[in-house]
């Protein structure tokens, strides 16, 4: 296989594969900015992504071309090879569902029930061994395709330890490693086991360059090492000394892409999509929200902030409607399940106590519909992003950056957007349902001049960083 100057890995690639139902495979596209902003660092040179298969059609498609000469017309950038990984079943669960969105995902966004959760045995001994090995399948398919002195750009907590895997092996290549989620502080990421703990630092710390969307997620992190390593953390710079060697820290917060955006909202299906909306809601206000039932979206305390609004503040009963598009993810996940339930009983609960004759006060969809998101982007009057803990959060980006006659941002302090759009947006404390009401009311009754004046702004704010140079960012702290 030739040798790639450029490689990326991440669990979830830029391409996903589905049965047609005659048996042949079609390509989607995987999730993520990402994989916009490769599309303008792959031409420069030869590159490879390393991602795991996600399904059977997966597999299949990475069994017919080893060379990972794949078809992603319109997904990834031209002549990248993408290469699927068929990681066991067994280990998969493990490294995926356990350690990564069970484990570490509730430590960086401080989800446990703490009383209750965690409780590290046995068990979880036995799923760290596997994510272990889940992080060596992608350190020696990138050993196996990486050139002398190349670059490899690690993504996130599924691969915290794939920088010190290759480190050892390969000192020749350099490595970056970007933490899309925040960072939890010493006195949370404590409640992992401390040999674990350790040994996630010292993985990411084989990179020579260590990125995050926000200032408080990247300082967390140092923190995090002068806590558990015995390592010389200067806090100023944002470096670390480990192995002899100096680790920078960067912080480098991913935007939208407002040409591809712009283009993609108004495109027919999401104008056709934007007048069903609009019939259904008729001439009354939307507050919108889209997101996955995620726990750490924080829709249910939402839902609740909704409820309080019709409660304290009549006039908006039979003026408002909420639009919530949220699709159920992660369903292996205990947790989540129970979670999308919770969601879908309230909002019965909401309309069961409001709805008239004429009004459904809260429509909630449960499928992952982008064109009708956009639509209802596009016509929001507030939009309502809460989330307790985000890394970044992008449907604060997108939705102002698509907005037809400006929205009214409702942003939780907790997002890493909020570094960059705290200045035009309401910003709230997601636990505080009552101050959000009061948010969603003043983003209501904004006069839409002030409204419009604040959406461009953000829109602005949205794309100081596109994909593209939050890539080439990272890639030039390597030089
Ligand atoms: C979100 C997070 C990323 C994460 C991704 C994984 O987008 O911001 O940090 O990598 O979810 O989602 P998945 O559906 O693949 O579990």
């Amino acid at each position: 296989m030739d040798k790639a100057q450029l490689l990326i890995a991440s669990n979830r690639g830029p391409v996903s594969f589905v049965h047609r139902q005659d048996g042949s495979l079609e390509h989607r596209r995987g999730g993520g900015g990402l994989v916009a902003g490769m599309s303008s660092v792959a031409t420069e040179s030869d590159a490879l992504w390393v991602c795991a298969a996600l399904s059977d059609a997966d597999r299949e498609a990475a069994a017919a071309a080893p060379d990972g000469r794949i078809d992603h017309t319109g997904h990834a950038p031209e002549g990248m090879r993408v290469r699927m990984l068929d990681i066991p079943a067994d280990t998969f669960a493990s490294a995926y569902t356990s350690v990564a969105n069970s484990t570490l995902w509730f430590v960086q966004h401080m989800l446990y029930d703490v009383p209750n959760k965690p409780a590290f045995g046995s068990g979880f001994r036995a799923d760290w061994e596997r994510y272990r090995e889940y992080n060596t399948a992608f350190c020696e398919a990138l050993l196996h395709g990486a050139a002398g002195d190349a670059r490899v750009a690690v993504q996130d907590y599924h691969l915290s330890l794939v920088p010190w895997m290759l480190r050892q092996r390969r000192p020749d290549l350099r490595i970056t490693h970007f933490s899309h989620t925040p960072w939890a502080p010493p006195e949370y990421f404590r409640l992992l086991p401390t040999d674990v703990a350790r040994e996630l630092l010292e993985g990411m710390l084989g990179a020579d360059h260590l990125g995050f969307h926000s200032p408080r997620w990247a300082d967390a992190f140092l923190d995090c090492c002068a806590a558990f390593l015995n390592v010389a953390v200067d806090t100023a710079a944002r470096t670390v000394e480990f192995g002899g060697r100096v680790i920078t820290v960067g912080v480098h917060p991913l935007g939208a892409d407002p040409g591809d955006l712009r283009e993609r909202a108004a495109a027919a299906d999401v104008t056709e999509r934007r007048e069903t909306l609009r019939r259904r809601v008729g001439d009354r206000r939307t507050i919108v929200r889209v997101d996955r039932t995620e726990l750490s979206k924080n829709i249910v305390r939402g839902f609740a902030a909704y409820r309080e609004l019709l409660t304290t503040r009549p006039e908006w009963r039979g003026a408002v409607t909420h639009l919530a598009f949220v699709y159920p993810s992660r369903g292996d996940v205990p947790e989540y399940r129970e979670y999308t339930e919770t969601v879908r009983s309230m909002a019965k609960e909401i309309n069961d106590e409001f709805a008239t004759a004429e009004w459904t006060p809260l429509v909630l969809e449960m499928d992952d519909d982008f064109p009708r998101s956009l639509a209802a982007y596009r016509m929001a009057d507030a939009l309502l992003v809460n989330p307790v803990r985000d890394g970044m959060n992008l449907v604060a980006k997108e939705g102002v950056t698509v907005s037809d006659d400006g929205c009214a941002l409702v942003l939780s302090t907790e997002a890493g957007a909020a570094d960059e759009l705290g200045a035009d947006a309401l910003l709230v404390n997601p636990f505080d349902v009552t101050e959000t009401a009061n948010a969603l009311h003043a983003a209501l009754s904004m006069p839409r001049q002030e409204r419009a004046a604040r959406c461009g702004r953000l829109a602005e704010a949205a794309a100081a960083a596109p994909p593209q140079r939050w890539f080439t960012e990272q890639l030039r702290a390597l030089r």
